[in-house]
Parts: structure tokens; C-alpha cells; sequence
């Protein structure tokens, strides 16, 4: 299954992307998690340790690497460079590893606006493309809520676009505008995960006002996931309840999408 998550700043993103990566791997499955947020901190919530952590170059910053790939000189702006830069062998050659899991941290992928073809960017783009059509391991795919580093050559094959939202008005405004978004690259369907939910009300505020997304569940809002947080450990290692609430989400996007695919 090939996940992309999306969402506003700080509603949990990175929490539901490392839980289901490792509850994929524990099942089972060859994982490729991405971390496409500048601020990448993927691999802690997937409990990568401190030290493997301190140790990853993202790929943007990889000059060398991408000049070689791209024939441009990182950074610059338009020029002349290979439209098709090899991309196959990087999610082996520089992830990072985990039992079932590979991590790949993609660091901060200039924007493509204002005409800029940066080579970073463009080698980025064809990676993306490459892992959601190509490669035959399960991938999860944690993102910001802009969809810029998405063409609609790679969402062709993603299977769920998920949106994380938290009860508020300013998250499902955002889980919209990527709706929006997401339909533009088309893709048809977009998932919603709730998260932070302290009470019955919230989950009733966030099934109302999305009534026309399918929404796969919900995550309870606990303490025991910021304490983990503040300690460098997984959710997943430290928090039952959510590994539990991500299991009942799993499944039920299993089953839309066995439906969707009978
Ligand atoms: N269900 C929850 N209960 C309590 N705290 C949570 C819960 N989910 C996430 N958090 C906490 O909220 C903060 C933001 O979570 P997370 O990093 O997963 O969000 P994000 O959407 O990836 O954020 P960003 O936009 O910064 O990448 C973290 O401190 C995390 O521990
Ligand atoms: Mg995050």
C-alpha cells in the first residue's frame, strides 16, 4: 500500500506516519518511509536512535549526488540538465534501516515557483514519481500540506491520499484546501484521520464538518504521546492506544479500499 499523508502544521502527521510505518513492518511488509518535510523528524517517531538520527545528510543537501544525477549545478536556477536523472538505486543507497523499514529524509526541496527548475527539485520530483510507480515495498510518503513536490505522474500511484486533521476549525480548513488540491493532481479520493480528540464532541465536530470525506478514524489525544515525543521514543513503542486507534485506521482503509478495487 502506498500512503501519502498531508495536513496543517503540527496536527500529528509525523506521529501517524511512523506509527504506521512500523505497524506495516511488524506485519510484515518492506516499508519505504519518506520524510518530505523540511523540518524532518520522521525518524524519531518511527524510534530510530538519536545517534542514527544525527547522522542522516537529507537528500537535498547531497550537492555532489544531485549534480551528478541532474549534469546542473545545485541551486541554479533553469539551465541545462537531464530530464531524467537516475533516481532507482538512491531509496536503497541512502536510507536508513530499520528491520522492515527504509528511511529516506528528502531535507528542504526548493519550491517550483517563479519558473525555478532547480535540479534539486527536479531530481526530488522524479524520485517521488519513481517510488510511488515503481518500487514494490509499501510506502509512506509524510508531507507538508503544500503538494508541490507531487506531479500528477506519481499520484497516479499512490492508493490513499490521507489528510490529518485536529478538532479546529484552521486544520479542516487546511484538510479542504488539500482536497483541492489533491483532485487537481487527480486524485479522487481524499482520507481523513483525526487526531488529538479529547472528547466525543470533537470527533462529532470534525465527522460534521468533513460529511462529505471519508473519515477513517480517530486518534485520542494523550499525554503519554508528547512524553515520547520529549524523549526521542516512537509513539509506537510507548502508547497502546494509539497503536490500537492506527490499526482500527489501517484497517478500515483496507477494507475502502478492497471496495473501491472490487
Ligand atoms: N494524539 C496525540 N496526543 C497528544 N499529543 C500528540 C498527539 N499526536 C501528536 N501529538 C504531539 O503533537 C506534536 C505534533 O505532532 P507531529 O509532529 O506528529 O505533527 P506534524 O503534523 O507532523 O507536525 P509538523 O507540521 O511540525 O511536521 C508533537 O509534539 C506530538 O508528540
Ligand atoms: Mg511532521
Amino acid at each position: 500500500m502506498k500512503i501519502a499523508i498531508s495536513g496543517k502544521g503540527g496536527v500529528g502527521k509525523t506521529t501517524l506516519a511512523g506509527t504506521l510505518a512500523r505497524l506495516m513492518a511488524d506485519q510484515g511488509r518492506k516499508v519505504l518511509a519518506i520524510d518530505a518535510d523540511p523540518d524532518a523528524n520522521l525518524a524519531s517517531a518511527i524510534g530510530f536512535k538519536i545517534e542514527e538520527v544525527a547522522g542522516i545528510t537529507p537528500l537535498a543537501e547531497m550537492t555532489a549526488e544531485i549534480e551528478a544525477r541532474t549534469g546542473a549545478k545545485k541551486g541554479t536556477f533553469g539551465g541545462i540538465f537531464k530530464l531524467n536523472p537516475k533516481v532507482d538505486d538512491i531509496p536503497d543507497k541512502f536510507s536508513l534501516r530499520r528491520d522492515n523499514i527504509k528511511l529516506l529524509v528528502l531535507g528542504t526541496i526548493p519550491e517550483g515557483g517563479g519558473g525555478c527548475y532547480c535540479p534539486e527539485s527536479v531530481l526530488l520530483k522524479y524520485l517521488l514519481r519513481h517510488v510511488f510507480l515503481q518500487r514494490d515495498e509499501s510506502i509512506i510518503l509524510d508531507m507538508e500540506a503544500g503538494l508541490e513536490h507531487l506531479g500528477r505522474g506519481s499520484t497516479r500511484g499512490i492508493d490513499a491520499f490521507i489528510v490529518v486533521v485536529e478538532p479546529g476549525s484552521r486544520s479542516l480548513q487546511t484538510a479542504r484546501q488539500v482536497k483541492k488540491l489533491a483532485g487537481d493532481l487527480g486524485v479522487k479520493e481524499v482520507y481523513v484521520v483525526g487526531n488529538k480528540i479529547h472528547t466525543p464532541e470533537d470527533r462529532r465536530f470534525i465527522e460534521e464538518n468533513l460529511a462529505d470525506m471519508t473519515i477513517l478514524g480517530g486518534i485520542d489525544y494523550n499525554q503519554e504521546i508528547v512524553a515520547a515525543d520529549r524523549r526521542d521514543e516512537a509513539p509506537y513503542d510507548v502508547n497502546p492506544e494509539v497503536v490500537q486507534a492506527v490499526t482500527d485506521i489501517y484497517a478500515n482503509l483496507s477494507r475502502h479500499l478492497e471496495k473501491q478495487n472490487a
